[in-house]
């Protein structure tokens, strides 16, 4: 990268540096500051508020004016008239696939869903009544010791092969986690169902019963996959990028992955949302919970974002899919979503959140729309690594695809002891 413009950095000891400046094709300029290490400094930005992390051309968010696009094509067109399958190829490849491709591609994930049989071995070790996605960061770890053909990172068509096997494979291994969870048989997928269907049918049937998924329920869940896609270098693409740096295989990088999207600050959210409306209850504690909020007691769940400080686009989505799935299952008197409104509402006007300008965000009305659909709580964040799952395995390509990739090593301020001498533990 060349660049003609420069910051001028002068330290407290007269020393100076210039830094290049570059600009992306949409977004805030970047000061590259690699050379600060001549002068013997380091940037400190603990948790990454003001650092650029990589270069990407997957996805961009402009978080003021609450815009989220993937590869140049805004999330709202995307979740109204595409689907995920096309989503997954545009995120991978970096264009919307012609006809032929999207055909090819559909049939290629399609005849990857079933895992090694061996794999359904591993569930019996997990306790029955084990969190999900304890037993999804096991089992898509596990992946790596059974498909070792697709393992050389340096080779093009073996990293095809497993990001397409991770599509395809991480579904059916969050079905099976469902099913292990409630105690009913593995069903093995379904070539003839599309995508979306066939994880529904690997979650909801049983080897009793004829099951045919609601087509707007599968919208439904189309669109929680669609929004929930990519969405820059948050907390668990930033731990792929960071194990893919030093070479680990793709399983690996993705199980970091899910390990980090647990948390509640990120993919946990959906799940403590629901939780958090089902504590509240009822409207009339709406005004008292908010008042905790405030005194910093707890937080709200589903509100609040480190880049958008505007309504995040992907909520809007998500709000108007909530409506269209409580009326299919005529639940349209929810408590839980009158009193989601509620709280929304009261949260807008008040000063504590317009200050703060802390706004819905996805996983506010996500948990409300997959209750509907009859997925549980302890399942929700596994939803969520289904659908992440294409992209972190794009941002992990997209990196390994740099020849300039480097180990990924941040440094630090240390605030340790200085040297000292070791004591006997009889003198200390
Ligand atoms: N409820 C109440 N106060 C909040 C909230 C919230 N949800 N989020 C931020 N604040 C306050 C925070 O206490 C701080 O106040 P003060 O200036 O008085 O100290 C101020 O707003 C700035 O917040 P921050 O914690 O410095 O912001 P952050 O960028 O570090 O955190 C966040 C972002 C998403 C972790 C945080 O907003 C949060 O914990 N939200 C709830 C969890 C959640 O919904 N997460 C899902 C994110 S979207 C899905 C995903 O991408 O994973």
């Amino acid at each position: 990268m060349e660049s003609k413009r420069v910051a001028t950095l002068t330290l407290d000891d007269g020393r100076t540096i210039e830094l290049p400046i570059f600009s992306g094709t949409l977004g805030p300029d970047v000061i590259d500051i690699r050379a600060l290490g001549k002068l013997g400094v380091f940037t400190y930005d603990p948790a990454f508020f003001s650092t650029s992390s990589c270069t990407s051309e997957i996805t961009f968010i402009d978080g003021d004016a609450g815009l989220l696009y993937y590869r140049g094509y805004p999330i709202e067109q995307l979740a109204e008239k595409s689907d995920f399958l096309e989503v997954c190829y545009l995120l991978l490849n970096g264009e919307l696939p012609t006809a032929e491709q999207r055909a090819q591609f559909n049939q290629s994930i399609t005849h990857h869903t079933m895992v090694h049989d061996q794999l359904a071995r591993f569930f019996n070790g997990f306790r029955r009544d084990a969190h999900p996605m304890a037993v999804m960061v096991g089992v898509v770890g596990a992946l790596s010791a059974f498909y070792h053909d697709s393992l050389d990172i340096t080779d093009a068509h073996h990293r095809t092969v497993s990001a397409q096997r991770l599509l395809a494979k991480v579904p059916t291994i969050a079905a099976m986690t469902h099913k292990y969870s409630v105690g009913e048989p593995f069903m093995y997928p379904k070539n003839k169902l599309g995508f979306v269907e066939n994880l529904m049918y690997m979650m909801f049937a049983t080897p009793a019963d004829d099951y045919v998924p609601n087509p707007v329920l599968v919208r439904a869940l189309e669109r929680i996959l669609i929004l929930h896609a990519d969405h820059e270098q948050n907390a668990s693409t930033s731990t792929v990028r960071l194990a893919g740096s030093s070479g680990a295989n793709p399983f690996a990088c993705i199980a970091s992955g899910i390990a980090a999207l647990w948390g509640p600050a990120h993919g946990g959210a959906n799940e403590a949302a629901l939780k958090m409306l089902e504590e509240i209850g009822d409207v009339s504690r709406v005004a008292e919970y908010v008042q905790g909020v405030k005194d910093k007691k707890y937080k709200l769940m589903g509100f609040g974002h480190r880049v958008y400080k505007n309504m995040d686009p992907r909520a809007s989505v998500m709000r108007q899919t909530c409506y269209e799935v409580l009326k299919e299952q005529k639940l349209e008197n929810d408590g839980l979503f009158e009193l989601a409104m509620v709280l929304e509402k009261t949260a807008l006007s008040d000063p504590y959140f317009i200050e703060r300008k802390l706004y819905p965000n996805v996983d506010f009305y996500s948990g409300i729309v997959l209750r509907a659909l009859g997925i549980p709580s302890n399942m929700f964040t596994v939803i969520f690594a289904v659908a992440r799952t294409i992209g972190w395995v794009s941002q992990w390509n997209e990196m390994i695809s740099d020849s300039e990739y480097k180990i990924g090593r941040p440094r630090q301020l240390y605030r340790g002891a200085v040297r000292r001498d070791f004591v006997p533990v009889a003198k200390r």
